[in-house]
């Protein structure tokens, strides 16, 4: 029997320290609080969410990795898809996003909007996610609640429209004016934060004195976003045009069920997905999927690889044959599991918006469609500008053969984009990638996976543009650029900075030269 419960697919995107992990640790709480009738879980089990299976993640103590969070909430199956959180942020944790059909943008109530939460937020944009904002860390002593709404209206240009309006300065917080109900949702603190959602409703009627002054300040603050039209608008939301915000408290948990309750009310369920040749697949059709993230090494035992899909349409059944697009060849999905961090459950079947990792997919690569029935290929996840770049050698030259392999796996895996030209040959190709971290996941596999390691060396590019055959002939000997093609036949035009891209472009008119998505900043 599919489960037909309805679907919410999001992502959280955020700058590091945000509250990323705690948020979806309370999250994951929330709903296992919710399943398991009442169970209090203490902070230690909270813990057990994080996901870290490398060797290396483990010793910095980040997730370089993506996969997804399920549970269920109110009658609606949520998938949370989780985001690599360290700084140097790579290609997964943009091609994560289309995996998505909403995100929550959590901004720190104490530094506003910050450079990696923007730089997702274009993501968002260009593909036309709607997005939730959760202003966090309201416990805590931080901006005004109208100078936060004028940074987001600057910096995204999107009109922010609070549902829920803070009734205390931050760092003196009571709780919120839900601007919907006129309902105070006050606030009380609990030790740890660990326990259920320290939440109670009440009538603006039933303000206590104590609450007042701050109350009235709310319903002031209320009135006057009213006034100048800041209200929440859904087809506005859908369209992109406005983001619904929140002020919540992640470690003390207040604000939790508020999110859920809006991802359930506000946030848009899988929808019709068109195809490259115009095509459009309804959530009821056939099964398809796309692969938006490829793994390997998960396991130190056994080396599986794993690939990531979402599901677009039709029910998936483990054991299912499916179509591999690339390929035309069928996909036996014996083995499919739903993971996150290292509570790998086996999957038996899975609706449109769910995420399956499939075991043994050594064909599979990002972007890959898959299918039964009639044939459908979805766009390819896109590839974002690089903005760091080093040629890669094997240190041992007896292990070339180990090297050309383990390289060629990386490319298609898409953890990293390899680049050549024939001035360069094949013995150092040139590695390219969005935050430097890929070049430390490439180092560590490549020596303890592929049994070559490796020599990198800087190069002093850092801007990245698009170009063709032409541009290759016409750009060949100008100084501080080098146009060299990836393993899917792109020319890339690679410069040291993006004003040289610039003055380059006004100097050679007739060459193609075009951003990449998400980078060149
Ligand atoms: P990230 O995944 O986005 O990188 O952030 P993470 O959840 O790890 O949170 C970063 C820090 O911010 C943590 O403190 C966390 O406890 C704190 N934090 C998250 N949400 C809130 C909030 O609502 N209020 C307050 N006051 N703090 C919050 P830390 O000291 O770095 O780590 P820890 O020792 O507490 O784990």
């Amino acid at each position: 029997m599919p489960d037909t419960r309805p679907r919410r697919t999001f992502a959280v995107i955020s700058h590091p320290d945000a509250g990323k992990s705690t948020l979806t640790e309370a999250l994951a709480l929330h709903a296992r609080v919710i399943t398991e009738a009442g169970a209090v879980h203490g902070k230690g089990d909270r813990r057990a969410t994080v996901s870290d299976w490398m060797a290396m993640e483990k010793a910095r103590g980040i997730s370089i990795t993506s996969a997804a969070l399920q549970f269920v909430y109110d009658g609606h199956v949520i998938n949370l898809v989780d985001t690599p959180g360290h700084s140097d942020f790579s290609e997964d944790t943009y091609r994560v996003l289309s995996a998505v059909d909403s995100a929550v943008m959590l901004v720190d109530a104490g530094k506003g909007l910050e450079p990696q939460t923007l730089k997702l937020f274009r993501v968002c944009a260009l593909r036309g996610i709607p997005v939730i904002t959760v202003i966090n860390k309201w416990d805590r002593p931080g901006l005004s609640p109208l100078g936060l709404m004028d940074d987001i209206e600057k910096q995204i240009k999107l009109r922010p429209t609070p549902l829920t309006w803070p009734v205390g300065e931050a760092g003196d917080f009571r709780g919120v004016l839900d601007r919907r109900t006129g309902e105070f949702i006050k606030y009380t603190r609990t030790a740890g934060g660990a326990t259920r959602a320290p939440e109670v409703r009440m009538d603006a009627d039933d303000v206590e004195e104590a609450d007042r002054l701050p109350w009235s300040e709310a319903v002031d603050g209320h009135e006057l976003l009213q006034l100048d039209d800041y209200d929440h608008d859904q087809e506005r939301f859908l369209a992109g045009e406005t983001t619904p915000v929140m002020f919540a408290s992640a470690l003390q948990n207040f604000g939790v069920a508020q999110l859920l309750d809006l991802l359930l009310d506000l946030a848009p369920s899988p929808s019709p997905t068109e195809g490259i040749d115009g095509s459009i697949r309804k959530v009821e059709d056939d099964f398809s999927a796309f692969v938006f993230k490829v793994q390997s090494g998960m396991n130190s035992a056994h080396r599986d690889r794993l690939a990531y899909a979402r599901v677009v349409s039709g029910s998936f059944e483990r054991g299912m044959v499916v179509t591999h697009g690339t390929t035309g060849r069928p996909f036996a999905t014996k083995f499919a599991q739903a993971m996150f961090g290292r509570e790998a459950t086996s999957v038996e079947t899975a609706e449109p918006g769910d995420i399956i990792g499939l075991v043994n997919a050594g064909s599979l690569r990002v972007g890959d469609t898959m299918y039964v029935g009639d044939p459908i290929a979805y766009p390819p996840v896109p590839s974002f500008a690089p903005e760091h770049f080093k040629t890669c050698s094997a240190a041992d030259i007896s292990k070339f053969k180990q090297f050309r392999k383990g390289i060629e796996q990386l490319d298609q895996e898409g953890v990293v984009q390899v680049l050549r030209s024939d001035l360069r040959g094949d013995q150092s190709p040139v590695l390219a990638a969005v935050g430097p971290l890929q070049f430390e996941v490439v180092e560590d596999r490549m020596k303890n996976e592929f049994n070559s390691p490796i020599r990198l060396s800087s190069l002093p590019y850092s801007a990245a543009r698009l170009t063709d055959a032409a541009g290759a002939d016409e750009l060949r000997g100008v100084r501080n650029t080098e146009v060299l093609q990836r393993s899917d036949g792109t020319y890339l035009a690679l410069f040291v900075d993006k004003w040289t891209a610039g003055y380059v472009g006004r100097e050679h008119p007739g060459v193609m030269l075009e951003e990449l998505p998400a980078g060149g900043s």
